[in-house]
């Protein structure tokens, strides 16, 4: 079995000190471990019937594609403003400095779509919120979420409710 957490390598003070950056490229780069994370991140809701996976840019579209390969889905990318062509919901959110602010097509989801959000890491939860509001813009019906890194000491779960969340690495 494929130990995963070896393949995550720490990266101190980055992006800006105090930061213990968690880089996944080192389990991208080698096939059966990027199969293993995969697979991990899918299993749950393999009998789920997924019909979308949704994922926001950058990491999240690494993961998102293959698992909804994986689950029989389709894949809806959100995004950040200026990069989708058609009517929009947008979702504007805090980041520790000034805002960010995230979209999706209107007609990316259909109402009652049973839908999967993606993503490779939790920290704040700010992201996947974001997502998570989008989505209910959308009338998605959203069956949970799938981390492949959850970083549990920065309380991210908490904006999640009630939704099932789901993590293959847990780091405290
Ligand atoms: C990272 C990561 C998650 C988000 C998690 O993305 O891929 O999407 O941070 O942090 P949060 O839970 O505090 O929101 P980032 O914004 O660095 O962009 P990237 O995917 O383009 O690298
Ligand atoms: N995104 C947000 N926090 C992160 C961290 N500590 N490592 C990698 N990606 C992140």
């Amino acid at each position: 079995m494929t130990d995963l957490r070896s393949y995550v390598r720490d990266i101190p003070d980055y992006p800006k000190p105090g930061i213990l950056f968690r880089d996944i490229t080192p389990l991208l780069a080698d096939p059966d471990a990027l199969t293993a994370a995969v697979d991990a991140m899918a299993a749950p809701f393999l009998d789920a019937d997924i019909d979308i996976v949704a994922a926001a840019e950058a990491r999240g579209f690494i993961f998102g594609t293959p698992l909804a390969m994986r689950l029989g889905a389709g894949f809806v990318p959100i995004r950040k403003p200026g990069k989708l062509p058609f009517d929009l919901h947008s979702f504007a959110y805090q980041l520790e400095y000034g805002t960010d602010e995230l979209q999706i097509h209107v007609d990316g989801i259909k109402p009652g779509q049973r839908v999967l959000v993606v993503d490779d890491l939790l920290a704040t939860g700010g992201t996947v919120e974001a997502c998570l509001r989008l989505l209910e813009k959308c009338d998605a019906k959203i069956v949970g979420c799938s981390f492949l890194i959850h970083l549990e000491a920065l309380g991210g779960e908490a904006r999640m409710e009630p939704y099932d969340v789901h993590s293959v690495l847990r780091y405290g």
